[in-house]
């Protein structure tokens, strides 16, 4: 596994939540709380990384990730490229360390890399230079660790706590980078009663999610839970044979508000988007007054202006 750290303990690279300790984490979650503000207030700006450069490298389609890194770098200062992969010499053949090395020739200080093949993220920051971080926006179905951290944000800013709340995970676990990264993340902050809830099929291998409970139906997974995280089935990782049809899926595990009502009168229910209504969640549910969903986009783009802040300032004072 590729080193994150510096020498000196900073954060260089920022590929998984898995061997970040409880401190890490809980530093990038208070950066990025200090980058918050209320709708209809201006976002924070600010010239910490005035002269840096940051470049988005996404394979695979994003509108959230990809859109936040850009804000993010740019209400530090920084400038941004974004790479349109089907216009850029990778069209050609050229390959994934090929464009890096192009990149990094062109003062490029840090990649945002979100890719279908797992350990891309960690190969190029393998061969990077010293001076250049990388950043995972999503990688396979292994890690998405900003996904991972706004998650956490946003269920301390409801809950003012992890130690003791119940946090069910719901859905395509199986092929989820997002639960993953919110595995690590969650773990770590001190929660302890995590529930994986998915058909059989869509269950992660036994060896993974130590520390779970594992629940083939919904109903006991939703009991007195404080979170609820619905996830969609990530159809481009699964074969049509293995595919589950949309309203048997949702017959048995859609998000509806009777099912929302065996959980805690003031759970709140995340989805990390994109969110396919009348398959794993109900509309009402989605809008409805216990949806915090529109809360972790807009802490999307804090998060990534505190990971940024994080690998790109070394030595430099807080934003
Ligand atoms: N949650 C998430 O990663 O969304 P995007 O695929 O739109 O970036």
């Amino acid at each position: 596994m590729i080193e994150q750290l510096r020498a000196d303990g900073s954060l260089r690279h920022l590929l998984t939540l898995e061997t970040l300790d409880r401190r890490q984490i809980e530093r990038l979650l208070e950066r990025a709380q200090s980058f918050v503000r209320p709708l209809g207030e201006r976002p924070p700006r600010s010239r910490l990384l005035e002269g840096a450069t940051v470049a988005n490298l996404f394979t695979e389609p994003s509108t959230r990730t990809r859109v936040s890194f850009e804000l993010a770098a740019m209400r530090l200062g920084a400038t941004v490229v974004q790479l349109e992969v089907q216009l850029s010499s990778r069209a050609k053949g050229e390959s994934m360390l090929d464009t890096i090395y192009t990149l990094q020739s062109l003062h490029v200080d840090a990649l945002v890399i979100r890719d279908a093949e797992p350990g891309v993220p960690a190969l190029a920051a393998a061969h990077v230079a010293p001076h250049v971080s990388v950043l995972s926006g999503g990688e396979a179905h292994v890690s998405h660790p900003t996904q991972g951290l706004l998650d956490a944000l946003t269920v301390y800013q409801h809950k003012q706590r992890f130690a003791g709340l119940a946090i069910a995970i719901v859905g395509d676990i199986r092929h989820s980078r997002v639960a993953r990264s919110a595995w690590h993340a969650f773990s770590k902050l001190g929660v302890s009663d995590l529930r994986l809830a998915a058909p059989a099929t869509l269950m992660p291998e036994r060896e993974e999610f130590a520390g779970c409970s594992r629940h083939t139906e919904l109903a006991s997974a939703l009991a007195g839970a404080d979170v609820i995280m619905m996830l969609r089935i990530q159809r481009e990782r699964i074969s049509e044979a293995h595919l589950p049809v949309g309203e048997q899926y949702f017959g048995a595990w859609g998000l509806t508000r009777e099912r929302l009502a065996l959980a805690r009168p003031n759970a709140i229910v995340m989805h990390p988007q994109p969110m396919n209504r009348g398959i794993e969640i109900a509309s009402d549910v989605a809008d409805g007054p216990q949806s915090v969903i529109r809360d972790q986009v807009r802490n999307g783009v804090a998060v990534r202006m505190a990971a940024l802040a994080e690998v790109l300032s070394c030595g430099r004072a807080s934003a």
